[in-house]
């Protein structure tokens, strides 16, 4: 059996349904301790209980002192973190006329936000060990927006790919050993769709929704090593380079 994550302390937000769900029992599976995020107590309760080792920190994410919270947290309890999970997100259906700026906001609070507390919450710590992984969970929408209703959502996740990315070029030189992950799945059977702001198509009735738990084996098996952009299927990063190629007619 894989052991690959014996002895690391891993932060997983949005950890309580679906992807990170996934990705925490995968994780606890391999031997890692895993700090399982979100807001519903009854939801982290049994996935803990699917995870040895593991433990919950009950947090809503779009608030940055409760994200400190869970760094401070997290280190008290296990003395390190290894790596850093931003997975927590929303979607919304919402045809792009129709979208009220509250519907901008709150896609901005829940996928944008969220995902900026967890880097400025763990990354100070990271600059002071020297090493660390962090992963931003952003979507195959992020890149290739071509989901209608999805424009606000779609905009959220392009805005995490851009943070990550910059975020990897302001500590390379300076923290080589920090290794920071954009993830990218595409159409995932989960809760998501259900969960989306305005309801939407259950992701489960997505022809070809990729499983949740092979989502979360891709996921752990590239946080670590590998490419920093983790398609989640195989087909993702020429899926994406074919869309820019139609736009640009090459
Ligand atoms: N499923 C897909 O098709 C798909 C595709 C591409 C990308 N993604 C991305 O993958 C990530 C996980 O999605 P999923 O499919 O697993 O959806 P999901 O089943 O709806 O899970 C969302 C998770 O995020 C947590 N969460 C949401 N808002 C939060 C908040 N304010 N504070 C704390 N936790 C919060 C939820 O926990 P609580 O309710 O307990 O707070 C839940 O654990 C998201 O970022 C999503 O955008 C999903």
């Amino acid at each position: 059996m894989n052991q690959d994550y014996i002895g690391k302390v891993v932060v997983i937000t949005g950890a309580s349904s679906g992807i990170g769900a996934a990705l925490s029992q995968e994780i606890a599976s391999r031997g890692g301790f895993v700090v399982l995020v979100g807001r519903n107590l009854d939801r982290l309760t049994e996935v803990m209980a699917l995870c040895p080792g593991s433990t919950f920190i009950q947090a809503d994410v779009t608030d940055k002192g409760q994200v400190e919270g869970v760094c401070a947290e997290a280190l008290a309890r296990y003395g390190q973190i290894d790596i850093w999970v931003n997975n927590a997100g929303r979607g919304i259906s919402r045809n792009l006329l129709d979208l009220s700026e509250e519907d901008l906001d709150e896609m901005i609070k829940d996928n944008v936000k969220s995902v900026l507390f967890g880097m400025q919450a763990v990354l100070p710590y990271f600059q002071e060990v020297g090493h660390g992984v962090l992963a931003n969970v952003s979507s195959m929408l992020g890149r290739i927006p071509a989901a209608p209703a999805r424009s606000a959502y779609s905009a959220a996740k392009a805005a995490v790919v851009s943070m990550t990315e910059t975020a990897r070029m302001e500590f390379e030189k300076s923290l080589p050993q920090v290794r920071i992950v954009t993830v990218f799945p595409g159409a995932v059977a989960t809760d998501f769709g259900n969960n989306s702001l305005g309801g939407g198509v259950d992701s489960r009735a997505i022809p070809n929704a990729q499983g949740v738990t092979e989502v979360g084996q891709v996921i752990a098996d590239g946080l670590m090593a590998g490419p920093v952009d983790l398609y989640t299927r195989s087909h993702g990063a020429e899926a994406a380079i074919g869309h820019m190629k139609k736009l640009a007619d090459i």
